[in-house]
């Protein structure tokens, strides 16, 4: 049995797809990488936007239509979708099993069934927002410490979980809704899972969570933070760096957090730091609990601790009564923080979300869109600035592989291939070397750069 995976989403997604692959692998399937050699068609899917949906519907029109000529073929959905929808989703002619995120561990069982029995199958959390799942969340973590001890996607670079879940509720998110209450794994499966990781030669882990510096686990007497696992994961030997996502700008932990950054070799002076919005009416609409002079001093004391910090983060255009006032406060504060890049995002109603049920989605698409473009552009100089910086200096890069597009700037190696990785600040760096340097650390000349890159020369690899 064939089985083709595909994934939408976000990092935590692709993290579930991996421990899904395992698992199918386990269970003596094989994944293929296209749909025509496949017998089952696996989609893990996002809702946190409403293109992220429609991506997925147009998908699954292109499969009805292979069902026509292949009517054996399994089709799934799983992930956010998958929840959000449930049975409405089994209705849509082209799917066959439906699997909701908290429901992954029952993966195998379901597909076998839904193969042996040709019946449509459903497996999503009633009530996902009630507590009292403890032995769903066993489930969970069962699957996960079994399933995430391997991620081929990249070499020398792996994936943890911390939390799952979110309790935040900020007006205008699916998440809470799709992926359940907040719940932090146990922080010795974590760190067992990152020596597993590490044996397979894993260098640069990265620990995901919504809000992940909330990160808290009580074990008797001791309360576990954040800045406690990424002490633990620094110790693991043949672990380099510790990278975490996606921080929610709180006081919780914060100081203890940047103090870990400052003080290991280890942890990566990376944070990503969801603004969303420079103006304080758009972020008590957003249910965000900060106002931006508040978020502003937190940058400022994460730089204070960490002078060379590079910060991301996100925006939301287009918020349902944002202003051309309020679309100002935005720019004001992006030039004011500095990031190193922001991911910017317009504003889209999701079902279910208490922004959908009380504010009208008011700011036209156009509007939308240019506001997202003026961001862009706005955030391209001040990175294009910071960039700069990076000229003649010599910068340690994890090598991830191959360049996807061509790039003009990478100056020549030997006729070698044209290679990307990453430093510790997540900045992207692009030169040529021989492919054999993936999941190596390595050291580049940086020789040119662009908002976006950093390009270079290969000066040998580290120890
Ligand atoms: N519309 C647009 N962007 C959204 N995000 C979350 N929900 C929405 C939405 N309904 C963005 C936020 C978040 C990122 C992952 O996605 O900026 O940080
Ligand atoms: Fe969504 Fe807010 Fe939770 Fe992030 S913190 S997942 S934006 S509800």
């Amino acid at each position: 049995m064939k089985v083709h995976l595909q994934t939408y989403g976000c990092q935590m997604n692709k993290l579930d797809t991996m421990l899904v692959s395992n698992a199918l692998k386990d269970a003596g399937f094989n994944l293929t990488d296209s749909v025509k050699n496949s017998d089952v068609v696996l989609i893990n899917t996002c809702s946190v936007r409403e293109h992220a949906e429609q991506r997925v519907f147009s998908h699954l029109g292109h499969l009805k239509h292979i069902k026509r000529t292949r009517p054996n073929i399994v089709v799934g959905v799983i992930g956010c979708m998958a929840q959000r929808l449930g049975a409405e989703l089994l209705r849509n002619g082209a799917v066959d099993l439906v699997c909701g995120p908290a429901q992954i561990p029952r993966i195998v069982e379901l597909l076998k069934k839904t193969l042996q029995t040709r019946q449509k199958s459903l497996a999503v959390t009633e009530d996902i927002r009630q507590r009292n799942f403890e032995e769903q969340d066993l489930s969970i973590e069962r699957f996960e410490s079994t399933y995430g001890i391997e991620d081929k996607q990249l070499a020398g670079q792996a994936f943890v979980r911390a939390m799952r879940g979110c309790n935040n509720f900020c007006t205008y998110c699916v998440v809470p809704y799709v992926r359940g209450p907040e719940v932090c794994r146990p922080p010795e499966s974590i760190i067992q899972q990152i020596k597993r990781l590490a044996d397979r030669g894993v260098k640069q882990v990265t620990l995901l969570g919504q809000t992940i510096n909330s990160y808290k686990y009580k074990a008797g007497e001791k309360i576990y933070s954040l800045a406690d696992l990424l002490w633990m994961a620094g110790d693991i030997e043949g672990i380099e760096w510790i990278k975490f996502i996606t921080s929610y700008p709180c006081e919780q932990f914060f100081d203890d957090i940047l103090q870990a950054m400052a003080d290991s070799t280890k942890v990566c002076n990376y944070l990503h730091l969801p603004a969303q919005s420079g103006s304080d009416r758009i972020l008590r609409a957003m249910n965000r609990h900060y106002t931006a002079n508040r978020y502003l001093e937190l940058i400022d004391r994460a730089r204070d601790t960490v002078p060379d910090i590079a910060i991301a983060g996100d925006f939301i255009v287009g918020f349902p009564g944002e202003t051309d006032k309020d679309f100002a406060a935005t720019k004001e504060l992006v030039r004011k923080a500095k990031y190193r890049n922001c991911f910017i995002f317009k504003y889209s109603p999701r079902p279910g979300t208490k922004a959908d049920k009380q504010f009208p989605d008011d700011v036209p698409y156009e509007l939308k869109q240019k506001r997202n473009i003026e961001l862009l552009r706005l955030q391209e100089k001040i990175s294009e600035e910071l960039n700069k910086a990076f000229l003649s200096r010599q910068i340690r890069v994890l090598v991830e592989g191959l360049s996807k597009k061509p790039h003009t700037g990478a100056s020549g190696y030997g006729g070698h291939s044209q290679l990307v990785g990453r430093t510790a600040t997540e900045h992207i760096v692009v030169f040529n070397g021989p492919l054999s340097l993936a999941g190596e650390f390595v050291n580049v000349r940086i020789t040119q750069t662009s908002p976006l890159t950093l390009f270079g020369l290969y000066e040998g690899r580290q120890a």
